[in-house]
């Protein structure tokens, strides 16, 4: 794993999509922060490329402008001015296979001796996914993709979502790895560079006590929750074309659910990683269609009254289709069949609308015999239970349960909590900060490997083809601002469980 005390690697930095949302709101300010933390080299620029004909001045003032807004806090203008001297733009059609390409090459051999920066080019594909494999070839074909064996590397992260389905997955993997190696490919979910799961590992693996519990002999399940206050927020083109399942959980759910149950890494190189998750994508039972149709729930959210304010129905939000059959909540019970975690089920939820943003895991315990207490009121034992927060308040809790003070042996429930916040101070992040400079250090083990985008759309692609052979016949079923439908909470009620719901404090 990363030593984040280093400096990252010089090299020219080329986003294509430079006049996009996520570049503004994400990317740039991910390199300040980096910049701010001294982990950018000198020999270090960025080149903006977009089909806009802008010129590097006008770009350089509209990067500074959106800096301003949104990196937290006050701006240094000294860092401000260093970036606006190393950002550079190039605009042209992509579809075009000589001329912008051939500008690309020309502005960064001006940059390269300009910063005294050796040949080192990673490339961040913020464009529409449709665009991915075009412009890696023409990169390629214009001679900036290939490695040149003197040690200079070229490295390309592809944005999510990676396939639309295992078939489109498989194309785009084997596009791209007849232009590059799979090393040379980082495909990104930016939910790994959050500190909470990464910490999992060190949770995990840094800890002797978890470790030995982490299994069928005590855990009793585990569920997983991203849940979203938001509806689609203007998005709702993208959102109608790709639905819940899609957009959550063969990426960020997933992720969760394989550093969860993983094996022990034979160490913290990439691949090691890498190769244990996927071994959990590759035990995950794949559901046949009966299977699919009673351990996959899928919702959409109607109209609703959140803290006085009314909420439209997703079918009327801007850009969705009328009558849409696309879900904004998906529920799964999955099961993954080997040694460590047989018969115990991992529910996993996501869904837009919901109370609060919330997004955690929780392993529950078995209960505790009662023996102990055979002769006394205790009624119910509190079982165990590990939340590991992930957002938007990162931290562990801890439930176990506790005697009541008095003569009397009574039980209650008590929570320890550990959060980031209140320990290590807040953390000026936007979440991409770690992911780009692993990009630019060549680790890949916050990244998705080509196996594991084809294994978790191994998935979820037959729960896909049945939820298209059988449209729903009950949407909207569940109101905006509730934790999604009934069939949901059956889900668990007829394994006898509940989920647990934590709504943010802002929210209650
Ligand atoms: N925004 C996020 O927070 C977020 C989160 C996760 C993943 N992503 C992924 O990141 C990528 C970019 O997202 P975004 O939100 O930045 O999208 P966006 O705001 O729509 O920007 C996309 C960029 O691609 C350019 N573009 C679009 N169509 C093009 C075409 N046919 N030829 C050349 N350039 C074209 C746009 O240029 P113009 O400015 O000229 O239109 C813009 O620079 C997508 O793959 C998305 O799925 C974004």
């Amino acid at each position: 794993m990363t030593d984040t005390t280093k400096t990252a690697e010089p090299c020219v930095m080329m986003i294509f999509g430079a006049t996009g949302d996520l570049t503004k709101r994400k990317l740039f300010p991910a390199l300040y922060n980096l910049a701010k933390d001294e982990h950018l080299p000198e020999s270090f620029a960025v080149i903006g490329i977009g089909r806009q004909e802008l010129s590097t001045e006008e770009f350089r003032a509209e990067t500074i402008n959106n800096l301003r807004e949104f990196i937290p806090g006050e701006p240094d203008d000294a860092l401000l001015k260093w970036f606006e001297g190393r950002t550079y733009y190039t605009g042209g059609d992509f579809d075009d296979d000589k001329k912008l390409f051939k500008d690309i090459k020309a502005v960064a051999d001006e940059v390269r001796e300009r910063h005294d920066i050796p040949a080192n080019f990673f490339y961040y594909m913020a464009i529409p996914p449709a665009l991915f494999a075009g412009v890696a070839q023409k990169i390629v074909a214009n001679n900036l993709g290939k490695e040149d064996g003197n040690g200079n590397w070229r490295r390309f992260i592809f944005e999510k979502p990676f396939g639309h389905d295992l078939e489109s997955a498989r194309k785009l993997n084997a596009e791209l790895l007849k232009i590059l190696r799979e090393r040379q490919i980082y495909r990104i979910d930016h939910y790994l560079g959050k500190e909470t799961v990464q910490n999992l590992i060190v949770f995990r693996f840094g800890n002797s006590i978890f470790e030995p519990i982490w299994n069928r002999n005590y855990v009793d399940h585990v569920q997983i929750t991203v849940a979203e206050k938001l509806g689609v927020e203007g998005r709702g083109g993208y959102y109608d074309t790709a639905g819940a399942l899609r957009d959550m959980i063969p990426n960020h759910i997933f992720q969760l659910v394989t550093l969860t149950a993983m094996e022990p890494p034979v160490s913290f190189q990439a691949d090691a990683v890498r190769d244990e998750q996927t071994k959990i994508l590759n035990a995950v039972k794949c559901f046949t269609p009966e299977e699919a149709l009673v351990n996959a729930v899928r919702g959409q959210y109607g109209s609703g009254n959140v803290d006085g304010t009314e909420l439209p129905a997703y079918r009327t939000e801007d850009k969705v289709a009328e009558g849409s059959p696309t879900e904004t909540f998906a529920a799964l019970k999955l099961s993954i069949d080997n040694w460590r975690w047989a018969d115990v089920p991992f529910y996993v939820r996501t869904g837009k609308r919901m109370p609060t943003k919330h997004s955690s895991i929780v392993i529950q315990f078995k209960q505790a015999p009662f023996i102990l207490f055979r002769d006394t009121p205790v009624e119910r034992l509190t079982t165990n239970r590990i939340e590991i927060h992930i957002q938007p308040d990162e931290g562990i809790t801890l439930h176990f349960g506790a005697k009541i003070p008095g003569p009397v042996v009574k039980t209650g429930a008590v929570d320890m909590d550990f959060n980031y916040v209140d320990h290590f101070g807040e953390q000026v992040s936007t979440g991409y900060e770690r992911l780009l400079f692993d990009c630019m250090i060549g680790d890949a083990t916050l990244f998705q490997r080509a196996d594991m985008v084809e294994a978790s759309w191994g998935i979820v692609s037959p729960i896909l083809d049945v939820w298209a052979a059988v449209p729903p016949r009950n949407f909207s079923n569940y109101e905006a601002g509730s934790w999604g439908p009934a069939e949901a909470d059956d889900l668990l009620a007829r394994d006898g469980r509940k989920w647990k719901n934590t709504v943010h404090p802002e929210d209650k």
